[in-house]
């Protein structure tokens, strides 16, 4: 990384009772279970990372096309691939306990029932290698997964069970796709929860004109990546009105002034997805822009730019 002149451990907060290092995560799905791309971004000068959503079963996810470009971003259907609980533990969860120091790793937990997902969370509960898990609810590829995130009593009822299942911290990752992201923040933060993931995609198509048909295989998908910042930016802000809890921001993110427009509305950590497909190094550049920030504008510590937005006016 670049030597700045911001104070060493400028960037360093505790968040989950932890140390950070750097506010910088790996979002889920785009980082594979971390030993992907250990050769590509130097795991230990972020954050940490999320990993892919783990399933109680294996699941071979979606027909292609899985991914397409879109203006501003992509959008993907990859359908929850992942390799399941028992080799996720016998596999990757050994490799990660095993090379990561300073990097924090999340577990992204999916699941068709409330039952599937307290499985998971019982079944790693015991495991080294991670510091807690980010409850999926939120991915809009698979039809009977997107209940959870935008009921109201089915969301409380989930996150109550695995509060009751964990005492490590469990982050529930929202979706923008309501009404009113508060709501669902003030729901989680009521059951239990530790922290929230503001946001997982947004619901898209893109249609290949010449076949008149879908050009995604599952023909609807989630789009991610620049075009997503503002509404990141926004349902950070929402969440961060109706609860405490701490917040991750994601979506869109590619510059450290894009993370800080999330820290400025209320995130302390930041994840980091499309914009490392453009760029391995994009995780890197984002923790090295956010320095520079904080020395441009002599703020002290990262903690004390949290949640500062100026209310601004309004008519
Ligand atoms: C290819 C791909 C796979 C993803 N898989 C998951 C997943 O398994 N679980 C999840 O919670 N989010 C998943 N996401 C959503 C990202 O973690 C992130 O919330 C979203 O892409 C917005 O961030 P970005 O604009 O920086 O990419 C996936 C995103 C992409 C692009």
């Amino acid at each position: 990384m670049t030597e700045l002149a911001t104070a060493p451990g400028a960037l360093r907060q505790t968040v989950f009772g932890v140390e950070f290092e750097s506010p910088v995560l790996l979002a889920s799905g785009t980082c594979g279970y971390g030993q992907e791309y250990a050769d590509l971004i130097p795991l230990d000068e972020i954050g940490g990372l999320v990993t892919k959503a783990v399933s109680v079963e294996p699941r071979v996810g979606n027909a292609p096309h899985r991914v397409a470009e879109t203006p501003g971003g992509m959008i993907n259907a990859i359908g929850l691939e992942n390799v399941g609980l028992d080799v996720f533990r016998a596999e990757k969860l050994p490799w990660l306990d095993a090379h990561l120091d300073r990097a924090h790793v999340f577990v992204n937990v999916v699941g068709r029932t409330e039952e599937e997902y307290a499985t998971v969370v019982a079944g790693l509960d015991e495991d080294a290698g991670f510091l807690g898990y980010e409850i999926n609810v939120s991915c809009p590829n698979v039809k009977d997964g997107t209940m959870f995130g935008t009921d109201e009593a089915a969301l409380a009822a989930l996150v109550r069970r695995l509060r009751a299942a964990t005492e490590r911290p469990l982050v529930v990752k929202l979706t923008p796709n309501v009404a009113d992201v508060g709501v669902y923040a003030r729901i989680c933060e009521d059951e239990g929860a530790d922290g929230l993931s503001a946001i997982n995609t947004f619901p898209g198509m893109v249609i290949d004109i010449e076949r008149r048909e879908p050009l995604i295989g599952n023909r609807s998908g989630g789009v991610s990546g620049p075009a997503i910042l503002p509404m990141g930016v926004y349902a950070t802000w929402r969440a961060r009105q109706s609860c405490g809890l701490p917040i991750l921001g994601i979506g869109g993110i590619r510059t450290g002034d894009d993370a800080i427009q999330y820290i400025l509305a209320g995130a302390c950590l930041v994840q980091i997805g499309t914009a490392s497909f453009v760029d391995p190094d994009a995780a890197v550049d984002v923790n090295d822009g956010i320095a520079r920030y904080l020395e441009r504008h002599e703020v002290a510590r990262l903690s004390d730019l949290v949640g500062t937005l100026v209310p601004g006016p309004t008519v």
